[in-house]
């Protein structure tokens, strides 16, 4: 019997690709940087599996180019890169990756959140360049962290994971957002859940974790801004859509807040000329909240179990479109 093609659109680790090999006949994209959608297209034509990444674009046109398609595996837990009703509508099953990198991502939100609380990037710039003149009494204050409010911005998994952390290393109260309150969060953590004007009002410390959706696409803007403290710290490791940035920029700026911490932003990369770059208070790193080997292995393992359920007809591990 002929074993299912299977195109995948990057190197990931090999643990993964070991695994599917093992089931599928594999074409694995060997460039750096995404096979442009032309390519993709033409890649997965006569594939039965896709193993896509959040920068590849899984639309109809590209459904409609892969007939034999039966799963698009992505190896993440955010899918927003997937048009999920195109792809139910043709039958195709969508998995991805939850839990495995809850606690890298939790790591990498209260990373931000310390260092630009702290000022870490503007103070080691200047320690660098030669500004570090005397010890300063006045000099390089951040913000305090013990006791203070944080405001988690959807209590899933990995804003749990973060509450978790900051409530129980630094005492920090917390409320937060979600479609439906959290039994566990208002147990385990005292936690609030309350509207997002009044955890804009209240928090010192904000964390974005809510998936990109309609609902959500542009939800931090100058009237969110505005609403939030002077001393408020910012981070988003979600996606970058959920932030107007030039909104964010000018928050910055004036002062309307503190400082901000983003892992992800809108587009990716955001180029080396973008105005938040220029600012000192404010921290980005290349969406790395995963990027360590136990979490990317997991994320591997994972999108190849749910790969091949998906090519030889079983139900997936992870799947945001079940039958
Ligand atoms: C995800 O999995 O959605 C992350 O953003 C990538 O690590």
């Amino acid at each position: 019997m002929s074993r299912p093609k299977v195109f995948v659109a990057r190197r990931i680790p090999e643990s993964g690709l070991n695994a599917m090999a093992a089931h599928c006949d594999l074409d694995v994209w060997p460039e750096q940087l995404p096979p442009p959608p032309e390519e993709l297209r033409r890649r997965v034509a006569d594939c039965t599996g896709l193993v896509s990444l959040l920068t590849d674009r899984v639309d109809a046109a590209l459904l409609d180019a892969a007939p034999k398609l039966k799963v698009v595996s992505n190896f993440a837990v955010g899918f927003n890169n997937i048009d999920v009703p195109a792809c139910t509508a043709r039958g195709v099953r969508v998995g991805n990756t939850p839990g495995v990198l809850t606690d890298a991502t939790a790591d990498i939100a209260v990373s931000l959140l310390l260092a630009a609380a702290r000022r870490l990037p503007d103070s080691a710039a200047d320690a660098k360049a030669g500004r570090w003149l005397t010890w300063e009494p006045l000099g390089w204050m951040g913000q305090d962290l013990v006791g203070r409010t944080l405001g988690i911005v959807g209590m899933g998994r990995i804003g749990f994971a973060t509450a978790k952390r900051l409530h129980g290393g630094w005492g920090m109260k917390v409320l937060y957002t979600a479609r439906a309150a959290k039994p566990d969060a208002d147990r385990d953590l005292g936690a609030r859940r309350v509207e997002l004007d009044e955890l804009l009002a209240q928090s010192d410390y904000v964390s974005v974790h809510a998936d990109l959706n309609p609902t959500t696409k542009g939800l931090f803007g100058a009237a969110q801004f505005a609403r939030m403290k002077r001393s408020a710290v910012f981070v988003n490791t979600s996606r970058g859509p959920l932030v107007d940035q030039t909104a964010l920029a000018a928050a910055l700026r004036n002062g309307t807040i503190f400082a901000a911490g983003l892992d992800v932003t809108d587009p990716e990369p955001l180029l080396p000329s973008h105005e938040l770059y220029a600012l000192p208070n404010c921290l980005i790193v290349p969406h790395i909240a995963s990027a360590t080997p136990d979490t990317r292995n997991a994320m591997a393992r994972l999108c190849a179990n749910n790969l091949i359920a998906g090519v030889t007809g079983a139900p997936l591990p992870h799947c945001v479109n079940p039958v």
